[in-house]
């Protein structure tokens, strides 16, 4: 079976066929982040007119790379929540007409959770069940994962999200957005020498909350600011490796408290932050100690992607095909 999969939820359009037999065969991407540098930030109208410039295009070029024709797909997944509603409006209402035109079913498929099975596009697949950390721009999230459909919340953020904060603290370091790839790449070559706060939240909690870290580092790059010698580069290498380290940690130590309390030996880590390098490395050290394995997607399948839509049409499609012409998306809900 073959599953056209289209993501359109925020800034990136992506297009991808997953075949459940061969695996994923191939997919395309076009990112919006140049149009919306210029404002700090995802401008949503000119999201919603750039995936309808886009959408059509990288859906011709994944068929050719594809080596097939819309004769050979079974169904068309798409984004339908959670995102900007005219960017995820344009994914729908185009995988709605094709199906239309097509004769092939719909399978709306919620974002977060093609993060979360994202790993399974990769030969090195984690089992169910698994503890899941999910990281990306807009949410933070540890799963108890015990099949496909099967999630049971452990705990989330109170506030801002781990991406979120990355591209804040980035932006008040003049970084261009959204900056949390361009933060880490400064802390890289930084010394995590200022003491910032690891939002623990108490002894057992997997909650969490990085408004507090967000403001400690705001204080001291304003503190910075006002001097008349600021820092330059080498100072600002390593706010940004303190930065990185305490959010990093946190997400550490709650990881690791998710595992224990599950008692579960898998742990898949994904969404954008997932790809950070200092991130991936503390995980596979620290779960090495407890024998437990941590599964992540590549790098290109960390952030949003047409890829991780298709793969769980296919796992859907069974339970969520629709004939439907009603286009539903939302803006926030649940897995
Ligand atoms: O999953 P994603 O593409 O979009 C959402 O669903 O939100 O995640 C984007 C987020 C952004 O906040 C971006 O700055 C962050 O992932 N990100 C990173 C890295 N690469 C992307 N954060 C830290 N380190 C990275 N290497
Ligand atoms: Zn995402």
């Amino acid at each position: 079976m073959k599953i056209l999969g289209i993501e359109s939820s925020c800034d990136e359009t992506g297009v991808a066929i997953y075949d459940t037999q061969r695996g994923l065969l191939a997919h395309t991407l076009y990112s919006q982040v140049k149009l919306h540098a210029e404002y700090g930030g995802v401008v949503p109208e000119l999201a919603s007119r750039d995936h309808i410039r886009k959408i059509l295009p990288l859906i011709d070029e994944c068929f050719k790379q594809a080596q097939c024709s819309h004769h050979d797909v079974d169904g068309i997944a798409y984004t339908y929540a959670p995102g900007l509603v005219g960017a995820l409006m344009v994914g729908a209402a185009f995988a709605k007409s094709l199906g239309f035109a097509w004769g092939l079913p719909t399978i709306p498929v919620h974002h977060m959770e093609g993060h979360l099975l994202s790993p399974f596009l990769e030969d090195k697949k984690p089992e169910f069940p698994f503890v899941a950390l999910l990281v990306s721009g807009g949410h933070t999230e540890l799963y108890h994962v015990k099949g496909v459909g099967n999630y049971i919340l452990l705990g989330e953020t109170f506030d801002d999200a781990a991406g979120e904060a990355f591209d804040k603290t980035a932006k008040l370091l003049g970084l261009p957005y959204p900056g949390g790839k361009e933060l880490a790449a400064l802390a890289a070559s930084g010394t995590p020498r200022f003491p910032l706060p690891l939002p623990l939240l108490g002894k057992e909690s997997l909650d969490f909350s990085f408004s507090g870290l967000k403001t400690a580092a705001r204080l001291l790059i304003e503190k910075n600011a006002n001097l008349s010698d600021p820092g330059g580069l080498g100072w600002a290498c390593d706010v940004a490796a303190s930065f990185e380290q305490a959010l990093v940690e946190t997400l550490v130590v709650k990881s690791l408290r998710a595992l224990k309390q599950t008692g579960l030996q898998q742990l898949v880590i994904s969404g954008g932050v997932s790809a950070n390098q200092r991130l991936r490395a503390r995980l596979t050290e620290e779960t090495s100690k407890i024998d437990t394995q941590v599964f992540y997607p590549r790098l290109e399948f960390c952030t949003d992607n047409g890829a991780m839509i298709a793969l769980v049409g296919a796992l859907k499609f069974a339970s969520s095909k629709t004939y439907s012409l009603e286009i539903e998306v939302k803006a926030r809900t649940c897995i």
